[in-house]
């Protein structure tokens, strides 16, 4: 199936090379890391050299190289969100969740990254769980938010 997305996706583009970011997406998102296993089908389907794939891959942040969680959660830690609170959600999701930056949580359910500037210093402090974006964050609101991602 990944395969057949990823056959598709190269198919809207004049060059092979283009389809190699949203492929990775792809792949990420089938199996929720880049494993060697995953860069490989990438390889084989956009026939494209394992190098490139994996150079490619490693060079953007959004790309996971490790297993994580089920859900990713990103929380910004620059100026703004750092002002207005940030390190002591971190220190929230160490005791609440049992999760800190770079880790996962014991359950499998959360891995948390911290990042830089999201764009939304004006209601900072913000994070991404997965794809879906959140601000205004209070430890309340954390908890209430990550009732949703089981
Ligand atoms: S500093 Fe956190 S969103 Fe800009």
């Amino acid at each position: 199936m990944v395969i057949k997305e990823i056959t598709d996706i190269r198919e809207k583009y004049p060059d092979r090379k283009s389809a190699l970011l949203p492929a990775l997406y792809v792949a990420q998102r089938e199996f929720g890391w880049l494993s060697h296993e995953a860069m490989m089908s990438v390889s084989h389907a956009l026939n494209l050299p394992e190098a490139m794939v994996r150079g490619t891959a490693s060079f953007y942040s959004m790309f996971r190289h490790t297993p994580v969680g089920r859900h990713l959660i990103q929380l910004c830690t620059n100026v703004s969100c750092m002002i207005l609170g940030a390190e002591k959600l971190i220190d929230f999701f160490r005791t609440k969740y049992g999760v800190g930056p770079g880790g996962k949580s014991q359950d499998g359910r959360f891995s948390l990254v911290v990042m830089e500037c999201i764009g939304a210093c004006g209601t900072a402090p913000a994070m991404l769980v997965n794809t879906d974006f959140h601000d205004n964050l209070t430890e309340k609101k954390i908890e209430e938010i990550l009732e949703k991602y089981k």
